[in-house]
C-alpha cells in the first residue's frame, strides 16, 4: 500500500520551496526527472491535480518509475520504502533466516489465517498505509499469540481502501488533522471505495500507539542523525535477550546507509494517553539528540508554538519498546524509518544488527 501510495510521487515538481526542509543536498534521480517531464504517467497520493485538489487514488496499472531497486529519493538522496525495505531483504539473507514475503494485499485479503501460519511478522521501514481488514488480521494474530517486529517508523497511520472490484486501485482521504500532502474539501473525508471514514487511524480510534506501543511523533532529514541510548527498562533482566551483546553505555544505532543514523526520517514515540498498553517497556531512545531539522507531527501540537524541533521538544524523538500480549504474544518496535539501513554497517557486525537478531531468534523459539 506504501508503495503504490508514493506511486510516482512527483512533489518536487509542485513549485514548492524545499530549501529549508534540509541540509542534506537535493538530488533529484533521473526517474524523478522523468515524471516530472511525463506527468501523463499520473501522479501520487501526495500529489495534487492541476486545479490544486489531492490525488486520492493510486493505481497499480501503470508504469510505476519510482519504486525501483537503484532509485534514490530526493530528500536524502537515498533508497526510501521498496529499495529501502531490500535492506531488510538483504540482512534476512546474509543471516540465512527461512522467510516469505506478504503483502499487504495478501493480509487485506487473507487476513489473520495468512499470519498465524508464522511464528514472527517483520515489518518493512514504513508501513504507512492500512486499510481496516489489514489492521483486523494484525490485531487477530497478536491476540492470538502472534509476535511483531514493527522496524519502522510512522506506521500504521492513514486510513486506506482498495476497490472491491479493481484490486489494483487504492484510495486515500488525507482529511483535515493528520500529517498531511493536501487537505480533504469540506464533506469529502468518506472513501467512496468502501464508504468508512478517512484521514488517520488515530482520529478514529484506533492508534498505532494501541498496536505497536508508538506512533507518529516527528519527523526530519538531516546529514548527522542520531541513533538510540539506553533506557533503565533496557536493564530488566525480562529483556536480557534483547540486549544479550550490547554495552551499557553504547549508543545503538549512530550510523547507517540512510543519514548515518538508525533515528531519522519519520519517528514514532510512546504515548500511553494514545494508547501505549500499560505494560510497555520502554528500552531505549533518541530523545534530546535530534537538531532543529526534526519537527514535531504537527497532530500533536494543540496551540500553534514556538518549541517544535528536537532541540526543544521532548516528543521529538524515537521509541524502542517491547511489551507483551495475550496469550504469548510480544511486539517489539523501533518507530524509526531509518533503522533497516543501520543493518549491514561494518560487515553486518553491529548493534543494530544484533539486537534485530536477538529479537528476532526468541520470537521464533
Ligand atoms: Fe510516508
Amino acid at each position: 500500500m506504501t508503495y503504490l501510495a508514493y506511486a510516482n510521487e512527483r512533489v518536487l515538481f509542485a513549485g514548492i520551496d524545499f530549501s529549508g526542509l534540509t541540509n542534506i543536498p537535493i538530488v533529484v534521480d533521473p526517474y524523478d526527472r522523468y515524471l516530472g517531464e511525463h506527468t501523463e504517467l499520473g501522479g501520487s497520493i501526495y500529489d495534487v491535480h492541476s486545479d490544486g485538489s489531492g490525488i486520492c487514488y493510486s493505481t497499480a496499472r501503470r508504469p510505476i518509475v519510482n519504486m525501483r531497486p537503484n532509485h534514490r529519493h530526493w530528500v536524502h538522496s537515498c533508497p526510501r520504502k521498496l529499495p529501502f525495505d531490500l535492506y531488510l531483504v538483504d540482512w534476512l539473507e546474509q543471516k540465512n533466516f527461512e522467510y516469505d514475503v506478504i503483502t499487504d494485499h495478501d493480509l487485506h485479503h487473507r487476513g489473520e489465517d495468512l499470519l498465524r501460519q508464522y511464528d514472527a511478522i517483520m515489518t518493512g521501514s514504513h508501513p504507512e498505509y492500512w486499510t481496516s481488514s489489514m489492521l483486523d488480521g494484525i490485531d487477530g494474530y497478536l491476540d492470538h499469540g502472534g509476535r511483531l517486529m514493527y522496524l519502522g517508523g510512522n506506521g500504521f497511520y492513514w486510513v486506506t481502501a482498495v476497490d472491491p472490484e479493481r484490486d489494483h486501485i487504492i484510495e486515500v482521504r488525507r482529511g483535515y488533522a493528520g500529517s498531511r500532502a493536501w487537505p480533504s474539501h469540506v464533506g469529502e473525508l468518506e472513501l467512496a471505495s468502501t464508504g468508512e471514514v478517512g484521514g488517520i487511524w488515530r482520529h478514529l480510534g484506533r492508534s498505532p500507539n494501541a498496536l505497536v506501543g508508538v506512533g507518529f511523533a516527528a519527523q526530519g532529514w538531516d546529514l548527522k542523525t542520531p541513533g538510540y541510548k539506553r533506557l533503565p527498562a533496557s536493564f530488566d533482566p525480562k529483556v536480557d535477550f534483547i540486549f544479550s551483546g550490547i554495552g551499557e553505555d553504547e549508543t545503538i544505532g549512530d550510523f547507517g546507509l540512510v543519514m548515518s543514523g538508525a533515528a531519522g526520517d519519520e519517528l514514532d514515540r510512546v504515548d500511553f494517553e494514545l494508547g501505549t498498553p500499560p505494560q510497555t517497556m520502554r528500552l531505549a531512545t533518541s530523545q534530546g539528540m535530534h537538531s532543529a531539522y526534526y519537527l514535531v507531527a504537527h497532530e500533536d501540537m494543540m496551540v500553534t508554538m514556538p518549541t517544535i524541533d528536537g532541540t526543544n521538544n521532548e516528543n521529538v524523538r524515537a521509541d524502542m519498546v517491547y511489551f507483551e500480549t495475550q496469550n504469548g504474544g510480544a511486539v517489539f518496535s523501533v518507530g524509526s524509518i531509518n533503522w533497516l539501513g543501520s543493518l549491514s554497517h561494518n560487515g553486518y557486525e553491529n548493534n543494530v544488527s544484533a539486537i534485530t537478531e536477538n529479537v528476532l531468534r526468541e520470537f521464533i523459539k
